[in-house]
């Protein structure tokens, strides 16, 4: 079998780094916050996958059904000699993309990249085995911090894609949100594309339930960010003690986790040499997930110099698939 090449640019050390200064800026705020990037460790990771599956979650299986129904006319329209895929993860609906880019005949490198190496080695080798014909080169990094350049194949001039599926474009702020837009619209020459997944703004009865399922699902993977903490920089939470909460902010229009101590509570960051304390029924954002509208959106890529070639959402809009060309 081929090892497919997987490229660190984060090393165990810079991870190490870049989670002692969020979690250092984070517990000492007021209120407190962690970014979610934290939550994926292989455990991590592992819990995500599950939620995919969990019947009130939505949006991946929207998503899927939406690229499986129109991955033919993205191909079509972007015809891509390399397919770059931020925040990849299992690369499980990339799938869908990659059969449609090969059919159409273009296609000859795939480049995965996320912060998990394990769920990127998992995920690089079984597309490999299945596209024989597409090289897979996986890059380990933060794609917020390392969106510096984009490969593509030697003496070509073959048009590239960037996706960034799945709706976490959700996770970035406004103000992140444009500057990650920029930086892709940079890496990009003019006609090469951008294809983002992104929740729709819905009813939030529907909504709410995706990020506080019945079985807990999302409530473990919220207070993962705590075990983290406590396998990598020594600290000492009791992760049980901390109720997962979701909440709709309808001006902001985002999902809204957080973790709230049940009750008081001091915890050490021993590698930080760091004291924490929380009041019972103190909240600590750990993540959001913002929802957006077809306008908002396209607004947002036109400022980032992006000119939108053609959208496509589920028949609920519930999710949509915006292919947007650099101008
Ligand atoms: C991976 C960021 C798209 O925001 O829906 C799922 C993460 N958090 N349930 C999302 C998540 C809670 C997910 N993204």
């Amino acid at each position: 079998m081929t090892i497919p090449s997987l490229e660190i640019h984060l090393s165990e050390d810079m991870l190490t780094e870049a989670l002692r200064h969020d979690a250092r800026v984070g517990l000492t705020a007021s209120p407190k916050w962690l970014p979610p990037k934290w939550f994926y460790d292989a455990r991590g990771s592992e819990l995500f996958e599950q939620i995919t599956e969990l019947p009130e979650y939505y949006p991946t299986r929207t998503e899927r059904a939406l690229l499986s129904a129109v991955a033919g006319e993205i191909a079509e329209a972007a015809a891509p000699e390399v397919l770059v895929e931020l925040g990849s993860g299992s690369s499980e609906k990339t799938v869908l993309l990659l059969d449609a880019f090969v059919a159409h005949g273009e296609l000859e490198l795939y480049v995965p990249q996320d912060v998990s190496p394990s769920a990127l080695e998992t995920a690089a080798e079984q597309i490999n085995e299945r596209f024989p014909g597409v090289s897979v080169h996986g890059v380990v990094s933060d794609f917020t911090h390392t969106l510096h350049h984009l490969p593509r194949p030697k003496g070509k001039d073959g048009k590239r894609m960037i996706a960034f599926l799945g709706g976490t474009i959700g996770n970035l702020v406004p103000e992140e949100r444009a500057e990650f837009l920029s930086s892709v619209r940079d890496v990009l020459d003019p006609g090469e594309f951008l294809l983002l997944g992104a929740g729709l703004v819905i009813d939030p009865a529907v909504l709410v339930p995706a990020y506080d399922d019945a079985a807990g699902v999302t409530a473990e993977f919220n207070r993962n960010v705590l075990r983290v903490l406590n396998s990598r920089l020594n600290a000492d939470f009791d992760a049980d003690a901390f109720r997962h909460v979701a909440v709709w902010d309808a001006q902001q229009e985002w999902i809204e986790m957080r973790l709230e101590a049940s009750r008081n509570m001091r915890v050490e960051v021993r590698d930080l040499d760091l004291t924490v304390d929380f009041a019972a029924g103190e909240q600590m954002r750990t993540e959001i997930s913002a929802k957006f509208r077809l306008s908002g959106l396209e607004g947002e890529l036109a400022h980032a110099g992006f000119s939108v070639a053609r959208h496509w959402t589920d028949p609920d809009d519930r999710f949509a698939l915006v292919l947007a060309a650099a101008k």
